[in-house]
């Protein structure tokens, strides 16, 4: 499951070196599903696209905003691997915690997570648009910055392990985040 699957950079990529497989793509952007549907689900049968009408300041401001009684309408343990890449970097912490509630109930007993989004040692807990930052701040939610442990510990709240982090290895700086249910 691909969250924030864009213009389907990785089920491109899937497509290229490893072939089909059961995918789905979700995103809050209407262009980027139908873009996706158009040219990738139509020859790949086990690619699938669904567009969520979800709040985002950046990318889709008209959407409903969620709570706590939010639900993907996914059964629960139906997924081996969740995949968010730059997708936490431009969201609010309270839709990442309850995102990462639902990843937890959607993803299998052996299942595992990956994100990226901007993570450094020293800094306040959660800050969004860093007026410090190296990147030239852009928009709304443009860079949503996190402090270490402070992320680690939202991650043990829900009820993950971290198995493996990337320093700044990632797209514009972010971090990459490997974690077992
Ligand atoms: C920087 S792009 C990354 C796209 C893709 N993951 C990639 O790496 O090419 C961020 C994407 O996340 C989507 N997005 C933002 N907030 C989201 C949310 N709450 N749920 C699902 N998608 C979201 C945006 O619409 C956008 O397509």
């Amino acid at each position: 499951m691909d969250i924030g699957c864009g213009q389907g950079r990785l089920p491109i990529g899937i497509l290229r070196r490893l072939g089909s497989l059961n995918y789905l793509g979700l995103d809050i952007d209407k262009n980027s599903i139908q873009w996706c549907k158009k040219y990738i689900q139509n020859k790949n049968a086990s690619f699938l696209f669904k567009h969520l009408n979800i709040h985002n300041e950046r990318y889709n401001n008209e959407g409903v905003k969620i709570d706590n009684n939010f639900k993907f309408e996914l059964e629960s343990g139906s997924f081996d691997i969740v995949y968010l890449y730059s997708v936490f970097s431009h969201t609010t912490e309270h839709d990442m915690k309850i995102y990462l509630k639902e990843i937890s109930r959607i993803l299998n007993t052996t299942g595992m997570l990956f994100f990226t989004t901007f993570v450094e040692n020293n800094i306040p807990n959660f800050t969004i648009n860093p007026k410090d930052h190296h990147l030239t701040i852009s928009g709304p939610l443009h860079v949503v910055q996190y402090e270490k442990n402070y992320l680690f510990s939202i991650l043990k709240d829900y009820g993950f392990t971290i198995q493996n982090f990337s320093h700044k290895t990632e797209a514009d700086g972010q971090s990459a985040v490997y974690l077992k249910k």
